[in-house]
């Protein structure tokens, strides 16, 4: 299949790639680099031995994006571009507003001029705010979220309800990402985030490498077996074979549905940064912090439909999660600036 990938140099995005090309597609990534080095499209290259087409361009920007659909007629899309940081969205709402939507209309925009009908959406477990018990279940309600990132997540999946029962043809993938960490066993792709990392796994990686000093335990007095934040980490690895599963999907079924791409099961803080201080032999200064702002005290994923729909299951756990972290952090302290 001729798959066009925007965002396809990010981190999940990478990994995504890398899959794609290893099962024989013909890859197309979009991206302008604003999150991301084209060093992770090289990797990708050297672990699958075939290299994606690349062009650089804003997924907003319709001439080039229109010019790069009838060039590489792609059969069907996945759409990873966007902006990510919940603080910054709540700091700059107009720019993650404007950006994540201007280049979902710009997308489809262009998939409808080029009869493109086919579309995988990276959503995220935001989407359930703050009103749903776990686990989280595709079904479970209004969608809301509590940050403007997480609203764009939310209108987007309402914009594409839309489209889908305008025009049957469309056939859409919303995935519901829970909290992706990991990296490629290569030691090669992993995340590289820009600055200070805003999420757990990175930080505490980088803690691990000698790049920064401690962590900080956002709370140690949650309703949790050892008081801190529970999560459902999924390794990008999985995440990235959930992409190809709802491809596959999307082959023989019209029509829009969500999916849960998670574990099912919850890791606390503490957990997730022993598994990280196995993994790397070294261990991890940590300070209890008050808890943050907007944090949830757990969350998982409810997986029966996407195992018994798209027939797919994430297969590691967290100590491949914390392992392969490890690789890739350790090679890369400096990510792809290590080069
Ligand atoms: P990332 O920032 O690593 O990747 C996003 C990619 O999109 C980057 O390569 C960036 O350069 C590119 N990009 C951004 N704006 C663009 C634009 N206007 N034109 C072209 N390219 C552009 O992020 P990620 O972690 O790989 O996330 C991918 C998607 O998954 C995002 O939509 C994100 O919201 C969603 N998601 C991520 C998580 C997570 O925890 N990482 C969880 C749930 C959902
Ligand atoms: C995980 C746990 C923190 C950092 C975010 C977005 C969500 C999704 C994934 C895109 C929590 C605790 C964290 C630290 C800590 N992204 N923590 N010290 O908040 O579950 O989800 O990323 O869609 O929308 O909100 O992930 O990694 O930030 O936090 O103690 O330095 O780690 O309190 O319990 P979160 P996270």
């Amino acid at each position: 299949m001729r798959v066009l990938v925007t965002g396809g140099a990010g981190y999940i995005g990478s990994h995504t790639v890398l899959a794609l090309l290893e099962r024989g597609d013909d890859v197309i990534v979009v991206d302008n680099f604003a999150n991301s080095s084209p060093v992770s499209l090289e990797r990708v290259a050297r672990i699958a031995g075939r290299a994606p087409q690349v062009h650089r361009l804003d997924v907003a920007d319709a001439a080039a994006l229109d010019a790069v659909f009838a060039a590489e007629r792609p059969e069907a899309v996945i759409h990873f571009a966007g902006l990510k940081a919940v603080g910054e969205s709540v700091a700059e709402p107009l720019r993650y507003y404007s950006e994540n939507l201007g280049t979902t209309f710009a997308l489809l925009a262009a998939m409808q001029r080029h009869g493109v009908r086919t579309l995988v959406f990276s959503s995220s477990a935001t989407v359930y705010g703050d009103h749903q018990p776990v686990p989280y279940r595709e079904d479970g309600g209004l969608l809301d979220a509590s940050n403007p990132y997480g609203q764009t997540k939310v209108m987007i999946e309402r914009i594409l309800e839309d489209v889908a029962q305008a025009d049957p043809q469309w056939r859409i993938a919303l995935l519901r990402y829970f909290n992706p960490i990991g990296a490629h066993e290569s030691g090669l792709i992993g995340e590289d985030p820009r600055g200070i990392p805003n999420n757990l796994a990175p930080y505490v990686a980088q803690v691990a490498v000698g790049r920064l000093a401690e962590v900080g335990v956002f709370g140690d007095d949650y309703p949790t077996a050892d008081g801190t934040g529970e999560r459902d980490y999924i390794h990008v690895v999985d995440l990235a074979a959930g992409h190809v599963a709802a491809l596959e999907h999307l082959r023989t079924r019209d029509g829009i549905r969500a999916w849960n791409l998670g574990t099912g099961r919850g890791t606390s803080v503490l957990e997730l940064i022993a598994a990280f201080e196995k993994a790397s032999g070294r261990p991890i200064p940590r300070r209890i912090l008050p808890r943050r702002g907007g944090d949830l005290a757990q969350t998982w994923a409810d997986t029966a439909r996407a195992e018994s729909e798209l027939g797919w299951r994430a297969q590691r756990d967290i100590v491949d999660m914390a392992a392969d972290s490890w690789r890739w952090q350790s090679a890369n302290p400096q990510g792809y600036d290590s080069e």
